[in-house]
């Protein structure tokens, strides 16, 4: 694959750095420009894990199936494919130009819906979309997102810091670094980014808000550079990957909206439905497997990945962003 394709290739990744493959650079300073988006339709979009996906899935003609995070529909269309002539998918999407880029296609058999998948169950009863045979949620953002959103969602562009799938949901990254006490930023860069300058990041935050408000990715990264001493502004990652991360997953309830699907998900399906979550986040991936867990013990559904289905070598040559991907599977008793 290009240079070029390589990096308009989807992302799913929390880790905006698995983007752009190696260390990016920091964004251009100046004037913050939003990003237009001319090229969305253009914009390839490599879906991960497929095979494996269709392998634990196991559409079969005339199933209905959800996909709760539609994207640009490669998934979708995958399963549309297996299950001819009349099975239907419902496919959930958050942001509203990704949704309506996708309804131009008029694709066929598949129901739309610009919403969040955490609230699966009235959607299914908005669209009377039942039985349900499986469901699939492939979490975090698509390359449109960091490319052409001009959300704040890249540290390699000069962007107002937003960062929300959906503007009328959630709290933008701006609101949390300008408004949010010091210790709460600090729990957030710990909990959700793992971040180990985390006390010096957020007081480094408190400090410079002072002056002025933190209003743009590029403010935020002269931020990070002060905060973070410069012998770890070198390494492989780059230095502003964790606190981006953390942001982004604050910013849209991420690991609140997984908690709310996965009771109504295990209700609305069939029984011997399955369901499939791709994770790019540990903590993602931890209510995942937790909830299984459980609910495997309390006898409501057998998991059929003991271990979590990684990507291949090739997959991940191709798509460097699966290589933190990880899918988890989970059948109805
Ligand atoms: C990784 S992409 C999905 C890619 C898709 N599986 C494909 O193959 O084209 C994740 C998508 O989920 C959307 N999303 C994020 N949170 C969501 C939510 N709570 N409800 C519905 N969609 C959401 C994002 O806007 C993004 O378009």
């Amino acid at each position: 694959m290009s240079v070029e394709a390589n990096q308009l290739a989807s992302t799913s990744a929390n880790d905006p750095s698995d983007y752009f493959g190696d260390r990016a650079h920091s964004p251009p300073r100046g004037r913050c420009k939003r990003t237009p988006s001319p090229f969305l339709s253009e914009l390839m979009h490599i879906s991960v894990l497929p095979k494996q996906v269709l392998e634990y899935l196991d559409p079969k003609p005339n199933e209905n199936y959800i996909d709760g995070t539609l994207g640009f529909a490669g998934h979708s269309k995958l399963i549309l494919e297996r299950i001819k002539p009349n099975g239907r998918v419902l496919g959930i999407e958050l942001t509203s130009e990704v949704f309506e880029q996708i309804k131009k296609q008029n694709i066929e058999r598949l129901v739309l819906e610009n919403n969040s998948y955490s609230r699966l169950q009235e959607i299914i009863k908005k669209h009377n979309f039942l039985p349900v045979h499986g469901i699939l949620l492939d979490l975090g953002m698509s390359s449109w997102h960091l490319e052409g959103s001009g959300k704040g969602f890249s540290f390699q562009k000069n962007e107002e810091l937003d960062m929300r799938f959906n503007q009328d949901r959630g709290v933008s990254a701006k609101d949390i670094v300008n408004l949010w006490p010091r210790q709460e930023l600090e729990e957030m860069l710990i909990e959700y980014g793992g971040e180990r300058f985390a006390k010096r990041i957020s007081d480094e935050i408190v400090q410079t808000r002072k002056d002025k408000p933190i209003k743009t990715t590029s403010d935020l990264i002269v931020v990070l550079e002060r905060a973070i001493p410069k012998r770890f502004q070198q390494g492989k990652i780059h230095f502003a990957t964790k606190t981006f991360q953390a942001l982004r997953i604050k910013a849209n309830h991420e690991l609140e909206n997984i908690k709310q699907v996965l009771p109504q998900a295990l209700k609305i399906l069939e029984k011997g439905g399955r369901i499939a979550i791709i994770s790019f986040h540990s903590g993602e991936d931890r209510i995942v497997k937790n909830f299984f867990r459980d609910h495997a013990k309390l006898g409501h559904l057998k998991t059929l990945t003991k271990k979590p289905i990684i990507a291949q070598e090739d997959e991940i040559k191709d798509n460097p962003r699966s290589r933190s991907a990880k899918l988890r599977v989970a059948e109805k008793l």
